[in-house]
């Protein structure tokens, strides 16, 4: 029987699509079989899927990412100043071997984000004091042997009130029913769509300006995660796709704008926003976060 790379010509296209010669591709280089998911993904979408090896450092990473969080919770309380929150994590990054991510990242000053109230992200740490009943999203991003791993949470300092406790519960949520959608065969549509619907459905609103990325390797890669969408459209999730979920989520509505920083990103109408993030990995069966905590 012949096999199938017999049949094409050496001139011929590239069966892979690449546009290039067959001879001057992919000839020789396997036999005939579809490309694997790896050069798929990679070739279609520039996503570069990781393997165990990768998946295991990036886990390593995220421990870290955990462990930071943990020692900052223990700190929260009134009076609190957010760079006190930038001082110790940049100085429990440094002491365990990693590197904090956001120091200098596109000119970022400081080496975590740390987000309060009307605040959706990208918070620049500095002298605004923690108040009780206020809400703090703390998110850090370690650079460990070289792989990254990004989560955040929001936390509540003292005593919530009623409009806290609703935000912090819903965007919890929203992470949550996000990652219930990671599966092979969904698509990051279905994420979207399970975050938008819940949150709208409680009468809150999803930012659009700010998504969920491709991590690993780098601090951003593709694909974008949108928290937002509709079920069935966008790119088919695979085993070894590693990316975030970030559901920035706002009491009122949806608008922001950005400061004079260039960075602080706050709801346009003042009200409360929370979010919770994790580095997620897609296998065979569903998903594993690499920065795991309860939701
Ligand atoms: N950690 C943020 C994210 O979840 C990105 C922060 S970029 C920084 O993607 F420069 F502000 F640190
Ligand atoms: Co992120
Ligand atoms: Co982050």
């Amino acid at each position: 029987m012949k096999t199938s790379t017999e049949k094409v010509g050496r001139n011929a296209p590239c069966p892979c699509g690449s546009g290039r010669k067959y001879k001057k591709c992919c000839l020789g280089k396997n036999n005939g079989d579809p490309p694997d998911l790896a050069e798929t993904y990679l070739r279609k979408y520039g996503i570069r899927l990781k393997k165990s090896n990768d998946i295991e450092a990036i886990a390593r990473a995220g421990r870290l990412v955990l462990d930071t969080l943990d020692r900052v919770e223990s700190l929260i309380a009134p009076g609190l100043v957010t760079d006190d929150i930038n001082t110790l994590v940049h100085e429990y990054t440094i002491n365990n071997g990693a590197v904090p991510a956001p120091l200098n990242y596109r000119g970022f000053p400081k080496s975590v984000c740390v987000s309060v109230n009307e605040v959706i992200c990208h918070g620049i740490p500095g002298n605004r004091t923690l108040s009780d009943g206020d809400i703090v999203n703390v998110d850090v991003t370690s650079i460990l042997d070289g792989y990254y791993a990004d989560a955040n949470k929001t936390f509540f300092v003292g005593n919530p009130g009623p409009d806290a406790r609703k935000i912090v519960r819903i965007a919890g949520e929203c992470l949550r029913r996000g990652m219930s959608a990671v599966k092979p065969g969904n698509t990051l549509g279905d994420i979207g769509w399970n975050i938008q619907s819940y949150a709208e459905a409680q009468g809150c609103s999803v930012v659009r300006e700010f998504v969920g990325h491709g991590v690993g390797f780098d601090f951003h890669e593709v694909p974008q995660v949108p928290h937002f969408g509709r079920q069935g459209t966008g790119i088919a999730l695979v085993p070894g796709m590693v990316f975030t979920i970030e559901p920035m989520i706002n009491l009122g509505q949806k608008e922001l704008k950005v400061l004079d920083d260039q960075w602080t990103a706050v709801t346009r109408d003042g009200s409360l926003s929370a979010q919770f993030e994790q580095t997620i990995l897609v296998t065979e069966t569903g998903c594993q976060s690499l920065t795991p905590y309860d939701l």
